[in-house]
């Protein structure tokens, strides 16, 4: 099979910005490089944490036109689809640890009528197999290499086989998601996400605090990928 491999992106997490100048860091991300924008969604009950409500994902949309990644960490993710679509996501993300009304897959329907790319997220100590019978519905999947709640983690290295397990299934299957990870991720730890079959690079910490934001999106980006098998 030569299934053409998704091109490497690089999406900057918001919650590592600026909380007091959020538009223009946006801005300062585009102008560095950056694919897309990934918006952490959290609210204080699936995580601990609370971060941005559409409010500020519909403010900040008028400021850059990066497509909006967004991540809903959220207990019950369907009562907040549409107002994220109508706030300007692009794509959308959720969790299959959320809860779901009737299942996972009604959710992910909802996310799709909403006109928005379709996510499927996996906490850490959640296997593969909890979302495999998903893998032909998602444009997505979104492998945490973090527990969700909180920027600056330190990257879970034992979640480079679930990459190498996700990157093999999707090639078996002859499908066409992508594989994003999200959490600890700087020039290191991508080197090695990027070589397991990564394709999808979230960062925060890394690339907010980097000297030179427009030179480590690059670096990031050169990373050598997996070979095609
Ligand atoms: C955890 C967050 C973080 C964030 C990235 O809930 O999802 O993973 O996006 O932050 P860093 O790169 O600082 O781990």
């Amino acid at each position: 099979m030569n299934l053409e491999l998704p091109e490497r992106i690089i999406a900057p997490s918001l919650l590592a910005a600026n909380p007091a100048c959020l538009g223009d860091e946006v801005q300062r991300v585009e102008q560095a490089g950056a694919d897309w924008l990934h918006i952490d969604i959290m609210d204080g009950d699936f995580v601990p944490n609370l971060s941005f409500g559409p409010a500020i994902v519909s403010a900040l949309r008028t400021r850059t036109s990066l497509p909006f990644d967004v991540q809903l960490m959220v207990r019950h993710p369907a009562r907040f689809i549409s107002a994220f679509a109508k706030a300007g996501a692009d794509r959308i993300t959720v969790h299959v640890e959320s809860e779901h009304e009737g299942d996972v897959r009604e959710t992910l329907d909802l996310i799709r009528r909403s006109h928005c790319k379709v996510g499927l997220a996996v906490n850490p100590e959640t296997p593969l197999a909890a979302v495999e019978s998903f893998f032909s519905e998602i444009d997505l999947l979104l492998i945490m290499t973090v527990n969700p709640g909180f920027g600056g983690q330190a990257f879970i290295s034992a979640m480079v086989e679930k990459i190498e397990a996700a990157y093999v299934r999707r090639m078996v299957a002859g499908l066409g998601f992508r594989i994003e990870i999200d959490g600890g991720v700087n020039r290191d730890t991508a080197a090695t996400c990027v070589l397991s079959g990564a394709d999808t690079v979230v960062s925060g910490t890394a690339l907010f605090r980097a000297p030179d934001l427009a030179g480590e999106i690059r670096v990031l980006r050169e990373l050598p990928a997996r070979a095609q098998k």
